[in-house]
Formats: C-alpha cells, sequence, structure tokens
C-alpha cells in the first residue's frame, strides 16, 4: 500500500510542491490524498488541484474522514493543530520550521519573524528542521535538520530563500525516510 499524506498549508505552498514533485519523480514514494488550506485562496490550492487533489478548506476533520491518511505533513500551517488531532495521529503528525530548532521556535516565530531573529542574534547559521508535533508547539521529537550559512548582508528575505531551498530538499526526503525507513 502507498502512503497516503495529507498536508495541510496557508501560504504559497511551495513546500506542498516539493512534495509533490517529489513523488512524480519517484523519489518518494507515497501519494498526497488531501490538501487542508488554512484559508481560501492561498497559493497551496492551485499547486494541489492541478494534480487533481481533493482541497479542503480550513476543514481538517472532514479532509481526515473522508481521506483517510496514514501521516499529516504540515507544510507554512500557521493554524493551532487541534489536540484531538494530534492524539488520533500519534508520532504521525510532522512539520517543518524554518531554523534550527530548539532555537528560533515557540509563539510567534513564524515565517519572516524567524529568520528577523536569526539575524538579530547575530547567528552564523541557520537552517530547517523536520520534527514531529506535539501538544507544545515547536518542541516535538526533532527527525532531520539541514543547516545553511548565515552570510554577510544577508536580510530576512535572503535567508529565507537560502532555508527555503534547503527545505524543498529536506521535507521530502525525511518523509521518504519515515514512511520507508529509506
Ligand atoms: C516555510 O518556511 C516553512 O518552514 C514554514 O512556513 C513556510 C512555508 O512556505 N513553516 P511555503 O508555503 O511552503 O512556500
Amino acid at each position: 500500500m502507498i502512503p497516503r499524506i495529507a498536508v495541510f498549508a496557508s501560504g504559497s505552498g511551495s513546500n506542498v510542491q516539493a512534495i509533490l514533485d517529489a513523488i512524480a519523480s519517484g523519489s518518494l514514494v507515497a501519494s498526497v490524498c488531501a490538501l487542508v488550506a488554512s484559508k481560501p485562496g492561498i497559493g497551496a490550492i492551485a499547486r494541489a488541484e492541478s494534480r487533481g487533489i481533493p482541497v479542503f478548506i480550513g476543514d481538517a476533520s472532514a479532509a481526515i474522514r473522508a481521506t483517510s491518511p496514514d501521516v499529516i505533513a504540515l507544510a507554512g500551517y500557521l493554524k493551532q493543530i487541534p489536540s484531538e488531532l494530534i492524539d488520533a495521529f500519534p508520532g504521525r503528525i510532522v512539520n517543518i520550521h524554518p531554523s534550527l530548532l530548539p532555537k528560533f521556535g515557540g509563539h510567534g516565530m513564524y515565517g519572516r519573524h524567524v529568520h528577523t531573529a536569526v539575524l538579530a542574534a547575530g547567528e552564523t547559521e541557520s537552517g530547517c528542521t523536520v520534527h514531529l508535533v506535539t501538544e507544545h508547539y515547536d518542541e516535538g521529537p526533532i527527525l532531520a535538520q539541514a543547516r545553511v550559512a548565515v552570510l554577510p548582508g544577508d536580510t530576512p528575505e535572503s535567508l529565507a530563500t537560502r532555508v527555503l531551498e534547503q527545505e524543498h530538499i529536506l521535507y521530502p526526503n525525511t518523509l521518504q525516510q519515515l514512511l520507508h525507513g529509506r
């Protein structure tokens, strides 16, 4: 059986695209059974629709009931995950975060805020982290990380771009590892 992934997104969906591309190329053996979008009009929706993937706007439980995923992959999803969902998918909800957790995680640390904080702290490296989702935001067990150098003259945007490139490699590879052990 090919594992079924429900992807949850709130933004442009470049990580959704990376997952879909990895599936198309065969490096991730899985299918995306649903996209849960936190609101209408976001880029992730068009990306899913172009592959014929059912889209559920704002309704995670309907998506779960209708499509029975094996795993949930959060890809820039900005809404709280209800604790019933976390309990129903123990060890099977993953998230990607654009810093080297446990640094620069937690409340308010999303998107540009993360990269701004990394630069303000004078860090010499940053990166991204794929981790399991627990009740405590950004604190679940870490599955994998990728590192990038912080360069002189970096802005939050330039750093975000470099981290995002790594996210697109790390997330599909970590899902493949989680689902198939290789
Ligand atoms: C990524 O940086 C991810 O780490 C964070 O939100 C961003 C989503 O970007 N959680 P995209 O919508 O996948 O392009």
